[in-house]
């Protein structure tokens, strides 16, 4: 009992969850399509256009998929979406040229969508593995995963996807010092307008399995990536990431995965105060959907997953339940 509060019967917490209008008044945190962020996974690889077996309901996409999907982002609401790319084999290198090339199936698809819907803002993800021979966020020489090499290779890929017309850059790979990098190139190259929603605290987590899946990286991987993500035992270091992060130039930063990361949200957001976005990744989404399809968890459970995340301090949320979210919020 807080000092000012009266002791029982005048306190009565019951009285207002009594009605719906009472319950809706006395609501703290509210949950919105506006701060929803919608994940797809494109492709042009012939016959790739498929349902991602371990993520029921997803499907990666074409070119014109992906402008299908923005469109329906904008019919629902959805302020933004967020590419990923699952490359040819042939386009999979130890250097990873595919990544910064003008006409990755990423750039193209960024073109395509502000061409057709320009309102919806698209995100892209930096790092390496999708065109990774080896599955690595970033280059690898003799088994080691190399920083500053990569850091290069980040700047170059950022370039072209702001090029093609990117809102925000989503630096998903965990190298050091690659904000500062990003920021500067960005300015000097006429795009200080082109936001970064950094992956400031990223742990090496096993929920990821289902998205490496989507993209093709899983069965490439060679070793783990917990040389460059962080010890899910680990919390201070978040917060020393995201003020590294913050003071690099990030405009955004994230906690990644989200839900078993709830505290460090709650961390970040209490520290700094800033734009923070959670993603609720493939793994959660799996686990979700597999136990609603077997109807063993009611579809509510969405809502009340991602209203966890904005209670936890988070502005919004990347989330693989978008659209189906937005239509139960209609
Ligand atoms: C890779 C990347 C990953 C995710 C987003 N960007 C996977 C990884 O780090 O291995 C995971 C997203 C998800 O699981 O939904 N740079």
């Amino acid at each position: 009992m807080t000092p000012t509060q009266a002791p029982f019967p005048a306190t009565r917490f019951r009285r207002l969850r009594r009605t719906p209008a009472l319950r809706g008044l006395a609501q703290e945190t509210h949950l919105s399509v506006k701060d929803l962020i919608w994940p797809i996974f494109v492709t042009d690889v012939p016959g790739a256009d498929a349902p991602v077996a371990s993520m029921p309901g997803v499907a990666r996409v074409t070119v014109e998929g992906a402008v299908r999907a923005a469109e329906e982002a904008a019919r629902l609401g959805i302020p933004a979406i967020c590419l990923f790319p699952y490359t040819d084999a042939a386009l999979r290198t130890e250097a990873c040229e595919e990544a910064w090339s003008p006409e990755n199936i990423t750039n193209r698809t960024i073109r395509a969508i502000k061409a057709a819907v320009p309102d919806v803002a698209v995100m892209t993800d930096i790092a390496l593995d999708p065109y990774n021979a080896n599955g690595h966020d970033g280059l690898v020489r003799d088994g080691i995963i190399l920083n500053d090499e990569t850091v290069e290779a980040l700047v170059r890929m950022a370039l072209a996807q702001a090029e093609a017309g990117a809102d925000i850059l989503g630096p998903s790979d965990m190298m050091d010092g690659r904000i500062g990098a990003l920021r500067t190139a960005l300015e000097g190259a006429g795009h200080s307008d082109v936001a970064i929603l950094s992956y400031a605290a990223k742990y090496a987590s096993a929920f990821y399995g289902p998205f490496r899946d989507a993209v093709g990286a899983g069965g490439r991987l060679v070793g783990d990536k917990k040389t460059y993500q962080m010890n899910p035992a680990n919390s201070d270091e978040a917060i020393r990431l995201v003020a590294r992060d913050l003071s690099e130039g990030a405009d955004m930063v994230m906690v990644k995965p989200g839900m078993p990361y709830l505290d460090i949200c709650r961390r970040v957001k209490d520290a700094f105060g800033a734009p923070t976005y959670a993603y609720q990744v493939s793994g959660e989404y799996a686990m979700l959907m597999g136990a609603i399809e077997r109807g063993w968890l009611k579809e509510e459970v969405i809502l009340e997953s991602l209203m966890a995340f904005r209670r936890a301090g988070c502005d919004g949320v990347l989330t693989y339940f978008a659209p189906r979210v937005a239509k139960m919020l209609g």
